[in-house]
């Protein structure tokens, strides 16, 4: 007999509809491999619209309306209320409520305000965004914990590859010293792209098309979106919250087709590389293009792949490659954080 999970979802734009085709698509092979039907009963999104049915909805129906209309108006039970995510998670008696929302750098919200709802009402959380656990993880931990209840943020950072998990568990008893790497997707697929000759212009255009890009690209070429991925990490790794602000950041808006090819004369790469590390003076947090050697560990991420070297302490460096943005590679880390909750 399976155990019926009811799942509510928000934000329904790239990632969130990349869950609903997840759950849609391995349905049977989740019942089968793991015993859990995910029951999607809500679907809340501020442009395209509230559904909700206590039975689960139709991911077919949802996904049609989506692909043909752009919104989610025209089901049955839609609203276009503008309803508070204390309104909407009570009244369904969620298990997990999953967030994907795009991200809000100066306010962590709508994601901070739907996550404490969650936590609040005694759901689990599962988060995509940034905004809520880049800007008070440890209040939202604190909160969970109070509560019984789970918070996972792995596709907040490097989408569904398992950095998160990696130091949570598998890297369980060592210390990490810094961490450092590629976080932002669309810039170093725009980067890659304009090593081969590209415009910067035709290569955002093109991340923007394949759903790597944020709502608002700026945050990712501006190095916005990298920084808070670094906020996530200072939390998780040390502890310690820094805020958006105080990471020493600079995007990619100012890297010329002639600074890349310099490099490339040089045998070395542009790359925006981010990193938070420990030093006397405490923790730091920085975003920028570098030059790195071709020889460097980074240097050979490409496209839409991430990359983070952990420096610790039992292990030395440790580095963890994969997807770092894209629907189902987002997906796949909040699909990974519900059998995680579900599993107990
Ligand atoms: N816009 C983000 C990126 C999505 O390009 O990395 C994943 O967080």
């Amino acid at each position: 007999m399976s155990a019926v999970k009811k799942i509510g979802l928000f934000g329904c734009g790239t990632v969130g509809r990349g869950l609903v085709e997840l759950l849609r698509d391995k349905r049977d092979w989740l019942e089968d491999k793991y015993g859990f039907l995910f029951e999607l009963c809500l679907i809340s999104d501020y442009l395209k619209g509230t559904v909700k049915s206590p039975h689960g909805l139709n991911p077919d129906e949802v996904l049609k309306n989506l692909a043909e209309k752009g919104d989610l108006f025209s089901m049955g039970s839609a609203s276009s209320k503008r309803f508070t995510p204390d309104e909407l998670i009570g009244s369904l008696q969620l298990d997990i409520v999953c967030d994907a929302t795009p991200t809000n750098y100066e306010t962590g919200q709508p994601s901070l305000g739907i996550l404490r709802a969650a936590l609040s009402s005694g759901a689990c959380a599962v988060t995509s965004s940034k905004g809520g656990v880049g800007f008070d993880l440890a209040g939202l931990e604190k909160l969970a914990q109070g509560n019984g209840v789970k918070l996972r943020y792995e596709s907040s950072v490097l989408s569904g590859t398992p950095l998160l998990n990696l130091t949570r568990d598998a890297l369980a008893g060592c210390e990490i010293s810094r961490a450092e790497g590629i976080v932002n997707g669309t810039t170093n697929y725009i980067l890659t792209m304009m090593e081969s000759g590209a415009s910067y212009a035709s290569a955002l255009t093109e991340a923007q098309r394949l759903g790597y890009a944020e709502a608002n690209p700026a945050g990712d070429v501006e190095g916005f979106d990298a920084a808070v991925k670094v906020c996530i990490m200072a939390q998780a790794f040390f502890g310690v919250k820094i805020s958006v602000g105080e990471v020493k950041r600079v995007g990619i808006t100012g890297v010329t087709p002639e600074d890349i090819k310099k490099a490339a004369s040089e045998g070395r790469r542009v790359k925006l590389i981010a990193g938070v590390k420990r030093e006397e003076g405490g923790i730091t947090g920085y975003v920028g293009p570098q030059a790195i050697d071709i020889t460097h560990p980074l240097a050979g991420v490409m496209g839409a792949a991430n990359a983070v070297c952990l420096t610790t302490d039992n292990l030395g460096d440790v580095t963890i490659v994969g997807p770092g943005a894209g629907a189902r590679e987002t997906a796949q880390g909040m699909l990974a954080d519900m059998l995680e909750i579900a599993r107990g």
